[in-house]
Order: C-alpha cells, then structure tokens, then sequence
C-alpha cells in the first residue's frame, strides 16, 4: 500500500492493466449510451462516423494520455507537469489535466445515477425470477404499457433514485479507498471476465433469437445525407465518452503502468475492445429491438424500456433480464472506480491526504451533485441550469452534466492534449514513451499533431454554432 499522499502503486501486470482500462472503457457508454446515440442519430451514418473517430481520432488521444501518465508516475495535473517540465515547457499545460479531473468528477456524479437504475432492474427482474419461475417470459400477463412504465415510475420516487445512486457510489468508493492493487485491479480482474462472459451469451442468444438482418442492415446502412454537424458531434463526443477521454481517466491509469508497458500495443487493444463491445452490444440490443416491433429512436429509454418489453416475448425472459442488468452492472462499476479514481488520486497526492479521506471527500461532492441529477428527473424537472446556452435551453441538470462533459470538455481537453503531446512536450520524450515505429509512429505523430486538433476544433465549432 502506499503511505499517505505520496507513496505510487502500480498495476501487478500488463495483462491488469489493460483488464482495468477496458474496464474503464467499457461501460454504460457501450450498453447504453452508444446504442441510444446510434438510434437518436439515424443509425448507419453515426456508427461509420464514429468508427472513423475512434480510429483517427480516439486512439491517437488515447495513447497520448495514458503516454502522459506513465511519464509523469502520478496523479494527471502532476504527470502534465512532469511532462512539461521534463521538456522544458510551461507548467501551466497541466491546466488541461485539471478540467479533466473536474469534468470526470461531474462524469462520476450522474453516471451513479445511471448506475442505481441498473440496480433497480437487477431487482425488478430478480423479483420476477422468483415469482414466475425459470420457464417463461418476463412480466407474465402484464401489458406493455406497465413495463414501459418502471422507468418513469422510478423517476417519480425520487427519494427511491436518490437511495439507488448513493448506493452505487458508495460501492464505488469502497473500491477505489482500497487502492489501485486490492480495490481497482480487483474489480476489474474478476468482473470484466465475467461481463464477457455475459456479454457474449446474451449476443448470441440476440442473434439467434431476435431479427439480426434488420440490425446489421440499420447499424451499417450508410446514408451520408444524415451526417450533420450534430451527428459528427454526437459521434466524437460518444466515442470519447466511450474511451474514457478527455477527463484525465486514462491518464491517471497510464501513472500505475510499468515502463515496459508497451503502451502503443496496448492502446490498440483498449480501443478495439471498447468499439468491438459497442457494435456487439448494438448487434445485441436491436435485433431484441426490432423483433418486438420496438422504435430504434427510443434514446435512453432503449435499455431501460424496450429492452425490458421485448424480454417479455422470450424463453427464459426473466433469466436473460437478469444476466443483462447484472453484466451492464459489472461494466458500469469498472467504470465509476476510474472517474472516482481521477479525482481521489489529484486529492490525496496534492493535499498528502490519506486515500480514504480523499475518497470520503470527492464521494460527497459527487453525492451532492448526484443527488441533484436524480432530482432532476422528478422534483427539479423544469430547472435548466444552462438555459442561455442555445444548445442547453431546455435540458435538466442530469441532461446539461451529460452534454457539458461530452461535448465541451471532452473535445476541449482532447485538443488540448493533442497539442501538448504534438507541439509542446519533447520529441524524444514522446518518442521513448510510445512504443511505436516505423510508419506506425509518423501516422500517430501526424494524427496527435495535425488531424486531430483540427478536426476536433471543426466539429466543436460546427456542432455548437453550425
Ligand atoms: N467509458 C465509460 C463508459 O463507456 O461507460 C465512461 C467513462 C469512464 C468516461 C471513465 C470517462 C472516464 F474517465
């Protein structure tokens, strides 16, 4: 363990590192946020574009951070400076890594809240399991209507949302007050091998049971005339969300890895596993989707809502609903421990605080702040805290948390990175950081130095003002 504030863990192995990464990655963006996205941004278009931003884009940033943290051996605003320093650079750069942990931070606050509606369905299905029995569908005899209706009816408890989202971070600062070894590696060395198991029962159980042509063909059916600025910006904020981008995640799990990490490899593995699970997970939720007759544009309510209507139709239904929820849990849990773990390991390094208390303390902000996204869904519905911003008039705390993140301080920090890493920090220092050669290394470099600061800064603007 590491004395207080100052000592460094890392992760035991490469092979922990990458399970706690992908942990990281994979999450309620894959299961929940991506198919949403896909379904609201018309479908093909939005996967083309978002595979095209993953690639040229995410994975590019991705190696920067978590290259940054492994330089630097310490929290991400630390590793910024290290960097800088090490290259002769202002210290100021570090400012980027501090939007990031504030914006994780903000992140952590309402994905709780998302997390607690997972455990909520984990109990509804639990609950139906024991009253119907293994055999037949979920809800026997109930209407659709009634099932549509948990989701809102969850909604109106406000006191139930608010118990549900403290439960979740509460979990999630159980693991990461144990500490990088025994807390954070943990929960991603047991739980990421049983979401894929999981994970992969439940696709191939879709596949066969549910209407998979009609999924395949609305994921990668392109219509470019759908591809308008909001949709890229849709897609650029889902696949950084996706990454855990932009918001010091990645950089604060760069600082535990070995200096034989090599981190180029290994950054190519987190995103191909990360966008595998999102398209396996939309190639899992549609064709349940499709085949109970259910629209694609649900949004948020897809995982929540339709999914639970079309368990209904199915052999084993409450069984199936319950393997789901359980997976989405263990995803969503490897997930909250690194937005939790980006501003504990700031707080307890730059205050030489224990990182328990550090934990205590950004648990509580996050419980302050969570509780009013939870409201925001019954008793604060009509507040919009960024009614001035065109793009915000009319969305509720939970909503603007989302969308803030996403769209501004995701790209914002990525840019910044970008710029750092390509301009500002040391050739050599990158260079001996990476891990990669050849033709790989100069098509990174032209990425980090070029593409992705201007795309990224295109996009921005189109989807704000265009
Ligand atoms: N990547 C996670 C998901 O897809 O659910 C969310 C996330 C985790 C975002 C960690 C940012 C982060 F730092």
């Amino acid at each position: 363990m590491a004395a207080a504030g100052s000592g460094h863990e890392n992760w035991s192995s490469r092979s922990a590192f990458i399970l706690a990464a992908v942990g990281s990655a994979v999450g309620l963006g894959n299961m929940w946020r991506f198919p949403a996205e896909a379904g609201e941004n018309g479908g093909g278009a939005f996967v083309l574009f978002y595979i095209f931003c993953v690639l040229l884009i995410g994975l590019p940033v991705l190696l920067s951070e978590v290259l940054i943290g492994r330089h630097g051996q310490a929290n991400a605003p630390e590793s910024v400076r290290r960097v800088a320093r090490d290259s002769n650079a202002p210290e100021g750069w570090s400012v980027l890594a501090s939007m990031g942990v504030f914006a994780a931070f903000l992140i952590l606050s309402f994905y709780c809240v998302v997390g607690g509606w997972v455990v909520y369905y984990i109990g509804v299905f639990a609950n139906d399991l024991v009253q119907t029995g293994l055999a037949g569908g979920a809800f026997e005899g109930r209407a659709p209507d009634d099932i549509e209706g948990l989701l809102p009816g969850l909604f109106g408890n406000g006191g139930l949302m608010v118990g549900l989202n403290l439960g979740f971070l509460v979990v999630t600062m159980f693991f990461v007050a144990r500490g990088v070894s025994s807390g954070i590696e943990w929960v991603a060395v047991y739980l990421m091998p049983l979401f894929f198991l999981l994970f992969l029962a439940i696709t191939i159980y879709g596949a066969f049971t549910g209407n998979f042509s009609d999924a395949v063909s609305y994921l990668f059916t392109f219509d470019f005339s759908k591809l308008t600025g909001e949709v890229m910006l849709a897609a650029v904020g889902q696949a950084f969300f996706s990454l855990s981008l932009g918001v010091a995640g990645m950089m604060t799990y760069g600082a535990y890895a070995n200096r034989d990490t090599n981190l180029g490899e290994t950054s190519g593995i987190i995103a191909s596993a990360d966008t595998g699970v999102a398209l396996l997970a939309g190639l899992a939720i549609f064709p349940i989707v499709f085949a109970a007759g259910l629209s694609a544009s649900a949004g948020p309510g897809l995982m929540f809502q339709s999914l639970p209507i079309a368990f209904q139709a199915m052999p084993f239904g409450s069984l199936i609903g319950l393997a789901f929820f359980v997976m989405v849990f263990f995803a969503a849990l490897t997930s909250s421990v690194s937005l939790l773990e980006a501003p504990t390991a700031y707080v307890f390094e730059k205050f030489n605080i224990s990182r328990s208390v550090a934990t205590v303390i950004v648990g509580a902000g996050a419980a302050v702040l969570g509780v009013l996204s939870a409201l925001s869904f019954n008793d604060l519905a009509g507040f919009y805290p960024l009614s001035f911003i065109p793009i915000f008039a009319e969305t509720n705390f939970f909503d603007t948390l989302d969308g803030v993140t996403a769209k501004l301080f995701m790209p914002i920090g990525a840019i910044l990175t970008c710029i750092f890493v390509g301009w500002i920090a040391d050739a050599k220092l990158i260079d001996s950081e990476n891990g990669l050669d050849g033709l790989l290394h100069k098509t990174w470099r032209a990425l980090v130095r070029y593409v992705c600061p201007i795309v990224l800064t295109v996009i921005l603007y189109v989807g704000l003002f265009g």
